[in-house]
């Protein structure tokens, strides 16, 4: 197939591309810095995806079947600080290239949402994928925003509209450098020997999703005959403490976490029920925390080294 993906220099849409490439697709990327990583064999384009003309040139030109829209502002801080950036990147970015996508004859959207930031402090742990919706975060409130916006995209245009609500997403080639990303922060800096800050009590908990079982749900979203949207994650909270601990462990590290006050716009607790993935794309995580773990430190080690 030929297909589109947007945010193709980040942490998920690297690994998207390697898989879609190996997978055998004619794959266009879309992003406004340069890939960090060599992935060969695609085309790789340099658009700010605010800039709705780049974007209708883009789309028209890649003429994808597929696309899977990652390029966000994925930080929950960033959006609190300037909820302009993340409104405009999250929403209105993404109409704009639904709509190029539409036109250009695209199938499906896959968009990615946010099943860590969509319900907020949720009535029921796991969230399920009817829980209402009560997002605490600018970047949350885009996210649930942009799946309705989405579906009126789809509406208007016959384009199928899916997507995916992951939780906290790990794994290598994550951002250690961002304000999102605690599994990338903590294992750089552990490895570093650098002091690592847990933001309030860290007791507070995320369903914490293996980046290669994000990419093999993004790729079932795209071919299931149904399009939906599904939470990804694995069912288990897991608390930051306890990832500092793993990861201590894992490390070798001894310094004691650094203590902060809790972050503007982060939620208390989240876990996701994920059987809707599993009826309607028979999709289930399979990387357990200890191995993903493992093979994250393992990695960040490698680069570290190289
Ligand atoms: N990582 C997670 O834990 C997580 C969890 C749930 C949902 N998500 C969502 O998954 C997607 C991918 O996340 P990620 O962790 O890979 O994030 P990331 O920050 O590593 O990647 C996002 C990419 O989007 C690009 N981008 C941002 N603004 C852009 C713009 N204006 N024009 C063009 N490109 C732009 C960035 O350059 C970056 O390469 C995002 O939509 C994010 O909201 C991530």
């Amino acid at each position: 197939m030929r297909v589109l993906v947007t945010g193709t220099s980040g942490f998920v849409g690297t690994h998207l591309v390697r898989r879609l490439v190996a997978d055998g697709h004619e794959v266009t990327g879309i992003d406004w810095q340069s890939p960090k990583r060599g992935v060969e064999g695609w085309r790789d384009v340099r658009v700010d995806i605010r800039d709705d003309a780049a974007v209708q040139r883009a789309v028209a030109d890649a003429r994808p079947e597929v696309v899977w829209h990652l390029a966000a502002q994925a930080s929950v801080s960033v959006s609190m600080r300037e909820p302009r950036l993340d409104i405009e990147t999250n929403c209105i970015a993404s109409v704009t290239l639904a709509r190029a996508a539409a036109e250009a004859g695209a199938r499906r959207f896959v968009f990615t949402s946010s099943g860590g930031a969509m319900f907020g402090d949720p009535p029921e742990i796991p969230a399920r994928d009817d829980t209402p919706v009560a997002p605490r975060s600018i970047y949350g409130a885009s996210k649930v925003a942009a799946e309705r916006y989405l579906q009126i995209v789809g509406l208007e245009t016959g384009m199928e509209i899916a997507g995916l609500r992951p939780g906290n997403i790990y794994g290598p080639y994550q951002d250690p450098h961002g304000e999102a990303g605690v599994v990338a922060i903590f294992t750089q800096r552990m490895l570093r020997g650098e002091p690592c800050t847990i933001f309030g009590t860290g007791n507070d908990t995320r369903d914490y999703v293996y980046v290669d079982d994000v990419v093999e749900a993004q790729v079932r979203a795209a071919s299931a005959p149904v399009p939906a949207f599904c939470l990804v994650g694995t069912g288990r909270e897991t608390s930051t403490r306890e990832i500092f601990d793993l990861l201590a462990r894992e490390t070798g590290y001894e310094r004691p976490a650094v203590e902060a006050p809790p972050r503007p716009g982060d939620i208390p607790r989240i876990a996701l029920d994920t059987s809707r993935a599993r009826d309607l794309w028979q999709w289930q995580a399979t990387v357990s925390l200890a191995d993903g773990m493992a093979r994250t430190v393992a990695a960040f080690r490698e680069e570290a080294e190289a």
